[in-house]
């Protein structure tokens, strides 16, 4: 089935949407039982209920193979709030009306006598509840389970065939990453998905672009005059992106060693974190102007060949070690990894955009697990003066000026550059202007998934990944999965709590730079 496209509401324009209560609407999660449903969904909701940015007649359904009933399902998620929710203690009136709109369905993800049942479910709800047809599924399952939950829906007359006018209901989907582990299955996932739904009602979700931080970038770059002029190949030097996380993988072994960081940081989180920083502005604030940009840069990134990965990337993983003073194991002692296991858990990468604004232009990626502190920073390293006045060394210490855009967990905006130290002597060191969010807005930003939902709801789809983005990021990104197979690595290779291998100093070393220390 091939369905036509729906013309983009003009209103989306960022610019215009200032008043955010979504229509009434249904949200079906499939794989409600597990994790992410419990840390992140369902206190994402609540957060929203208290806010009162949900529509009213808002309903849940989840969707699960397990046997229960609605009443201990709401009890699960009522604990599960409790502890998961970034607001406490839980207000009990608001999650008991939150909770009066939350139903479990059992069923399996291949039984269509389940998918019946929702659709019962599903409309009983829509009459009684007055949410106007409106459906949002979301796939919370492990991805193996997308296609057959998708055909699933198809077959059973669950989506409607639109994503939504002012008349008539909608249906949309948010899918979870991974999306698809290389190119070909990107592919593949992508044509199923497009077989039930249109591209316009496909929201691929990945949580760093509902990052107020990430999110600031494009105020930051486009919102301000002085910044855009310098923000090129004459100016800057080279650009670091780090993603580090202090974490191991946290009882996800399993899942992990299918994914390594590269699959599960650097293909979405870091690649859409680098097409924020390296886009052209776009013609308008609406969501495909925004990716239309992304896509392009992607698009413009030298290629590795697979016989190339020695000279642009390192990749490690963790031994046992110290973080914060405690002892934890190694990689390959994490439940569900093997002993031998040859799965990344750090890597660095060396790429360059080809376009005019950033040929010859290095960035340096790098994302880890257990490494010393959890930070995620871009930073833009710039060129130094033409012509030094002041001599280097002897009390001096003159360093190129850097921005800094920490995302988290110090949220902020820091420009380093050299002044004087007051005295006699002519003596410089490097001091930074820094903004701060906390201090500047006070407000603690909401949750990555509360903006991101709403988002959905509203049928806005800027910070949710286009399928052309998504593959352009796996095009890129498979061919060094595949140069990284041809060789066996000799892991582990650092040790927990440290900032990765050896290899990876030595990597910015010849080329004269070296990572930031953060
Ligand atoms: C997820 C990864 O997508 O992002 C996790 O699967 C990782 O392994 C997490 O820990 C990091 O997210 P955040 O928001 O804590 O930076």
């Amino acid at each position: 089935m091939t369905l036509s496209p729906v013309p983009e509401n003009p209103l989306r324009d960022v610019g215009l949407r200032l008043h955010r209560t979504p229509p009434p609407c249904t949200l079906i999660i499939f794989g409600v039982t597990g994790d992410l449903a419990s840390r992140k969904l369902l206190p994402a909701l609540y957060n929203l209920a208290l806010r009162r940015l949900l529509p009213t007649g808002f309903t849940v359904v989840g969707y699960a193979r397990r046997e229960k009933n609605h009443e201990p399902f709401r009890q699960e998620m009522h604990e599960a709030v409790a502890q998961f929710s970034r607001t406490t203690p839980l207000q009990e009136a608001v999650w008991k009306s939150f909770a009066e709109g939350l139903f479990y369905q059992q069923g399996n993800f291949d039984d269509p006598a389940g998918y019946r049942k929702l659709k019962e479910m599903l409309e009983q709800a829509e009459r009684e509840r007055g949410t106007g047809g409106n459906r949002l599924f979301y796939l919370a399952t492990p991805p193996a389970f997308f296609p057959e939950i998708i055909s699933q829906l198809g077959a059973a007359g669950l989506v409607q065939a639109i994503s939504g006018s002012e008349r008539r209901p909608w249906s949309r989907i948010i899918i979870e990453k991974p999306f698809g582990h290389d190119l070909a299955s990107a592919q593949e996932l992508n044509r199923q998905v497009l077989q039930v739904f249109h591209e316009d009602q496909v929201y691929r979700i990945d949580h760093y672009l509902g990052k107020e931080t990430v999110q600031n970038l494009l105020v930051f770059r486009f919102a301000n005059g002085i910044f855009e002029p310098i923000w090129n190949r004459r100016y800057v030097d080279h650009v670091q992106i780090t993603v580090a996380e202090s974490l191991g993988v946290e009882g996800r072994g399993d899942y992990y060693e299918t994914a390594g960081v590269i699959r599960d940081i650097i293909q979405n989180h870091m690649l859409q974190l680098l097409s924020l920083t390296a886009m052209e502005p776009p013609v308008t604030a609406e969501a495909n102007a925004i990716r239309d940009e992304k896509v392009k840069v992607l698009r413009a990134i030298r290629p590795i060949r697979p016989d190339e990965v020695g000279q642009y990337t390192v990749r490690g993983q963790y031994g046992p070690g110290v973080i914060a003073g405690e002892r934890v194991p190694g990689y390959r002692e994490e439940p569900d990894v093997a002993p031998d296991s040859v799965t990344e858990t750090y890597a660095a990468l060396k790429l360059y955009i080809d376009s005019w604004r950033w040929a010859g232009v290095p960035f340096y990626l790098r994302s880890g697990k257990r490494l010393p502190k959890r930070v995620t920073e871009i930073a833009i390293q710039f060129k130094g003066v033409p012509l030094m006045l002041f001599a280097n060394g002897a009390g001096n210490d003159i360093e190129p000026n850097v921005l800094g855009l920490n995302i988290q967990p110090d949220e902020g905006i820091a420009l380093r550059f050299g002044a004087k130290v007051p005295g006699p002597a002519m003596r410089i060191r490097p001091v930074a202007m820094d903004f701060r969010y906390g201090a500047a807005f006070g407000d603690a930003a909401p949750d990555a998934y509360e903006r991101l939902l709403l988002d959905c709801m509203l049928g806005d789809s800027t910070l949710f990944t286009r399928r052309d983005e998504v593959e352009a990021a796996w095009q890129f990104i498979t061919p060094i999965i595949e140069g990284w197979k041809a060789s066996q690595p000799h892991f582990p290779n650092y040790a927990a709590g440290t900032w990765g291998p050896e290899e990876s100093q030595r990597f910015m070393e010849q080329d004269g730079r070296r990572w930031r220390r953060l």
